[in-house]
């Protein structure tokens, strides 16, 4: 068995073997982890295979893949090779979303520096905003396979996600989940949302903001994978339901939202030169980290609300964007999201982040008595309405209150319940 329990889709091939898992486990297990750097300041929950020791049951299953708790890595550094997507599972991430691959590297080439900080006025050492100009993986194609396949042998009960992108190429397309697959990987994520870099060569949220684009290579990837497909959509567009709708109309299976904003992350006063600075030039980047939160929630509501009325819920949602506690992830997950992606916050704050989130997680379940995710997944959507309908129910209430205070019209409406209240409401001082 491996991590999958129900699929709509085929399977081509499991992996691994009890004896393999159990030695595997051993050797994690003899491993020193790493320090979490919350210690003694946030809750922690020590995590064995990604599941909670104790407290309350994290683990879900999203389009027949089971995770051991929600928690998953985003595309990005951390998830850049072999040996931090190890780390993360060591450390208990649910899944990991491995770093974008194409066919080919050697298209991809990264400056240093890459990345500009926003920090907070008040705490310079706590950082609210990132920018980053990277591009997707330069690592050479044949290389992540091999390294897929490693992971996916090592921990066949872990969730394995290959973010992958690609030119308006059929065959490349193909190519591409074909091989991907072979390695067994669990679920694909395409990455339409890249706000610099790929668009030069029309790919990433040049893809992602094309809705006839997007239909066709929606078509042609729903046609050829055979695991679940997620697609990860731009913030940077007028209304992120629009290129929604046709990815899942598609046939995909989700959606994942957001990927980085576009930002320019300011300008140095002493040389008048934009940041991050390269040879003295700069080029407009991604946004991400806790800045991004409030727009992220904003873009998720109106995902998961589509998914609502439109597919009935039977279409899945992957959260990210700023999450740093398990407070912001539930906020996700109340938001109708099913698993919620961190990565600048592993960036900043290190893989053990994931036992924080966990007992964070585990604390709110417990003070609302939430047995489950599913207890609470999509709770708070029903909360959110247009304008009018605020002033609407504001003008009722007030009406109420005034009502109220005119008081009894006769004798025969006093209460024994209300009895002071109704007393009150005739007092003139
Ligand atoms: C340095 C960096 C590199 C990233 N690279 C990728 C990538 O290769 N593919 C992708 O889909 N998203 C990539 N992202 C976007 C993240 O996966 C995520 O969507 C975004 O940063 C918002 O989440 P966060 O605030 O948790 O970082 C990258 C983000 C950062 C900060």
């Amino acid at each position: 068995m491996n991590n999958r329990v129900v699929s709509n889709r085929g399977r081509n091939g499991v992996v691994g073997t009890q004896n393999r898992r159990n030695l595997v486990r051993a050797q994690a297990a003899k491993k020193p982890k790493q320090r979490n750097i919350f210690e003694g300041k946030r809750p922690w929950v020590e995590l064995v295979d990604g599941k909670p020791v104790n407290g309350p049951d994290l683990s879900c299953v999203v389009d027949g893949v089971k995770f051991p708790n929600p928690f998953v890595i985003g595309s990005g550094p951390p998830g850049t090779n072999y040996h931090v997507m190890k780390k993360a599972f060591d450390e208990g991430w649910g899944g990991v979303i491995a770093k974008t691959v194409t066919l080919d590297s050697s298209k991809v080439i990264n400056v240093t520096p890459r990345y500009a900080r926003m920090k907070s006025s008040s705490n310079q050492k706590e950082v609210i905003g990132w920018e980053n100009i990277e591009l997707v993986s330069d690592r050479p194609f044949e290389k992540m396979m091999a390294e897929f396949k490693r992971l996916k042998d090592e921990y066949p009960d872990r969730v394995l996600i290959a973010s992958i992108m690609e030119e308006y190429n059929k065959d490349a397309w193909e190519e591409l989940i074909g091989r991907c697959e072979e390695c067994g990987v669990d679920i694909f994520e395409l990455n339409f949302s890249c706000p610099h870099g790929m668009p030069e060569r029309r790919m990433g949220a040049a893809m992602g903001q094309d809705c006839d684009l997007l239909e066709e290579v929606c078509g042609w990837v729903n046609d050829a994978a055979n695991i679940p497909v997620w697609a990860k959509m731009t913030p940077n567009i007028t209304d992120i339901t629009n290129p929604g709708k046709v990815a899942l109309d598609a046939g995909l299976e989700g959606l994942a939202a957001i990927n980085t904003i576009q930002s320019v992350m300011g300008v140095n006063l002493d040389t008048l030169r934009p940041e991050p600075c390269v040879e003295g030039y700069s080029t407009p980047g991604g946004y991400s980290s806790k800045a991004v939160k409030p727009i992220a929630l904003a873009k998720v509501m109106s995902l998961a609300t589509m998914i609502k009325e439109k597919y009935n819920g039977g279409k899945t949602l992957s959260g990210i964007g700023g999450v740093e506690t398990g407070n912001d992830a539930v906020e996700f997950m109340l938001l109708g999201c099913d698993t919620v992606q961190v990565c600048t916050g592993v960036m900043i704050h290190g893989y053990p982040l994931v036992q924080n989130l966990c007992a964070e997680v585990q604390e709110f379940m417990t003070q609302h008595d939430f047995k489950s995710i599913d207890d609470f997944r999509g709770a708070s959507l029903p909360f959110f309405t247009s304008h009018t309908h605020l002033v609407q129910l504001q003008r009722e209430a007030a009406e109420a209150k005034k009502a109220a205070k005119v008081g009894l019209k006769s004798d025969a409406e006093w209460t024994g319940d209300g009895f002071t209240s109704e007393t009150e409401s005739m007092v003139s001082n």
